[in-house]
């Protein structure tokens, strides 16, 4: 209604052929400041992360991507960068505060820079099974802690499951003797350091993408990890003995630029938290999934031994893993602890 008044106005007081030119300029400025939309900047959101696509978190990462094209395609365009082609867990932690990246997941084992309590999610034998993890992260306090790296700049948007990790090397790991003086390749996490020092093995922190080399040509014996990093990475041709541990879990957090975060315009922000909060749900399920699945690929391959602990077996390794929690629970939190006990026994 607006545009026309201006139009008419400008057709009264002047000849049409000689303002047609001004005219056609009104007509095209008057459209745009009607949609804003088809001249705003897109908005490009890369996500980098170190696993493959046929991931739990790699499979994630690209139900984001669909679901952002299908419902804000035009306004918001998601790049997907996996298998540490861009960025490893610990440079890209930096590049998110850059800005560089604006979504990465990498496990909460990586965030020691940042802060102290994730460190939790590494104590041994904590973790009853996945079901009391979700408990964990979905209660009062899982999701209290998901902002403990806000005032570093980087915002927690969700947790996103991989699994329980095992534990493998290039002889049976049957009892806590069995690690004694052989180098584990752990992540950049002083629990776990202290978990493979308790059974007086060498733990050694490395990035993701080096573990298979290191593995192949011994400049490490051994590794933990879940079955979908297990079989997606290959470790399992290069380890000839693996063990049903269970010994501890491999959790992401789903993070951003909490400045970046902050800056989207309300309306996109929303329906972004939404498809995270969908997408959180599935990679669950994939992860359920491929617990499953990826342990009985590495089983079928006859590449590695696999070896089921008796309940006095696993218990020696609890006994010598376990004494951990006293040096770290004033950090964690032992109400954090208490509150994963308590969905141990309702899981
Ligand atoms: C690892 O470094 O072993 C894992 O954090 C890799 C991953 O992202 O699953």
């Amino acid at each position: 209604m607006q545009t026309e008044n201006l139009l008419q106005q400008l057709l009264r007081k002047n000849n049409m052929k000689k303002n047609i030119k001004l005219v056609a300029a009104t007509v095209v400025a008057m459209g745009l400041m009607a949609s804003p939309a088809s001249y705003a900047k897109e908005i490009v959101i890369k996500f980098s992360h170190v696993t493959t696509e046929a991931t739990p978190k790699g499979k994630g990462a690209m139900l984001f991507k669909k679901l952002v094209d299908e419902r804000l395609g035009g306004k918001v365009r998601v790049e997907v960068y996996p298998s540490s082609q861009l960025y490893g867990d610990k440079a890209v932690l930096k590049a998110l505060l850059l800005n560089d990246v604006q979504l990465a997941a990498p496990s909460l084992s990586k965030f020691s820079k940042y802060t102290k309590q994730w460190a939790l999610f590494d104590l041994p034998f904590l973790f009853k099974n996945p079901q009391s993890l979700n408990c964990f992260t979905d209660s009062p306090k899982g999701q209290a802690l998901l902002g403990a790296t806000e005032r570093k700049g980087i915002k927690g948007l969700g947790y996103w499951l991989n699994g329980m990790k095992q534990i493998s090397a290039n002889t049976p790991l049957i009892t806590p003797d069995n690690a004694k003086g052989l180098k584990f390749r752990i992540m950049s996490s002083d629990v776990l350091k202290a978990q493979f020092e308790a059974v007086d093995a060498n733990p050694q922190k490395m990035a993701f993408s080096e573990v298979y080399n290191a593995l192949a040509t011994g400049v490490i014996d051994g590794q933990e990890n879940t079955w979908s990093n297990i079989r997606s990475k290959k470790f399992f041709e290069v380890q000839t003995d693996t063990t049903i541990s269970n010994h501890g879990v491999l959790e992401y957090a789903l993070v951003t630029n909490k400045r970046f975060w902050n800056s989207l315009p309300t309306d996109i922000r929303m329906q972004l938290d939404q498809i995270i909060s969908e997408v959180t749900a599935e990679v669950t399920q994939f992860a359920l999934d491929a617990a499953v699945k990826d342990m009985k690929t590495v089983a079928d391959s006859g590449k590695t031994n696999i070896h089921t602990l008796t309940d006095s077996q696993k218990q020696q390794w609890v006994a010598a893993m376990k004494p951990v929690w006293a040096q770290f629970e004033d950090q964690v939190g032992k109400d954090n602890i208490a509150a994963v006990q308590q969905c141990n026994a309702q899981n």
